[in-house]
């Protein structure tokens, strides 16, 4: 028979049982706490190294951009300077302008029509002592002629380059002025020879003093 007593109580297996159940408890509880708190500061450092590698990688990235931003605006700069100065360069300037027939009555088939009063010779190419125009730069031009003949003759008149016809034109009426003429677009080398003579005629003409010669380069081919 069991006899409970109060040293059976206070002083007995059962509290010895729960004190050594509550001691292990605690070491297991604080082992556990440590050993999180150890996990904790493993995780601090980790992220510690890898906040200073972001750091160190956003400088770099910032530093790139700089330098990419200087070589960009050196890089306009060096374009916008190249632009003028290409185009400084590449116009070659050439353009002529004359009116008034020298000898202008009677003129037979392929007689020059020299256009003696010049207005505009940029270039210097045009030459009002022979009618004719030599370009110093190969390309294209744009050249225009207009003859006004007084009345009652008739005649045809040819714009041409070293010999070969590039234009031709019909001017003529019984009673009144006629005029006739054209623009023509044609690629001309340095030192081609280019002047306006007369076609086919029926022997009388009188070439007024407004018809003209005039051209101007289009572009160049270099
Ligand atoms: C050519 O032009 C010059 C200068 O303008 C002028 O003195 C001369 O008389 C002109 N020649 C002819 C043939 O018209």
């Amino acid at each position: 028979m069991i006899v409970v007593t109060d040293a059976w109580i206070f002083n007995g297996p059962i509290q010895h049982l729960l004190a050594t159940v509550f001691v292990a408890m605690f070491i297991g509880i604080s082992y556990l706490f440590v050993k999180k708190v150890q996990d904790l500061e493993i995780q601090l450092v980790v992220l510690k190294e890898k906040n200073s590698v972001l750091k160190t990688e956003s400088e770099n990235l910032k530093r790139k951009v700089e330098l990419l931003e200087i070589s960009y605006k050196q890089f306009v700069d060096r374009s916008e300077e190249n632009k003028i100065e290409d185009a400084k360069q590449d116009t070659p300037k050439v353009a002529f302008y004359a009116n008034t027939v020298t000898d202008h009555v009677n003129l037979g088939v392929h007689r020059t029509l020299v256009f003696g009063n010049v207005i505009t010779n940029i270039g210097n190419c045009y030459h009002n002592s022979t009618g004719s125009f030599v370009p110093k730069v190969s390309g294209i031009y744009i050249v225009n002629v207009q003859i006004l003949c007084s009345p009652g003759y008739e005649l045809r008149t040819e714009l041409v380059v070293e010999g070969a016809v590039k234009g031709t034109h019909y001017i003529g009426d019984s009673t009144h002025y006629s005029n006739g003429g054209g623009m023509a677009v044609v690629h001309m080398d340095a030192g081609d020879c280019v002047w306006v003579r007369v076609a086919t005629t029926d022997g009388e003409n009188d070439i007024a003093w407004e018809s003209s010669f005039s051209g101007f380069l289009l572009y160049s081919d270099s």
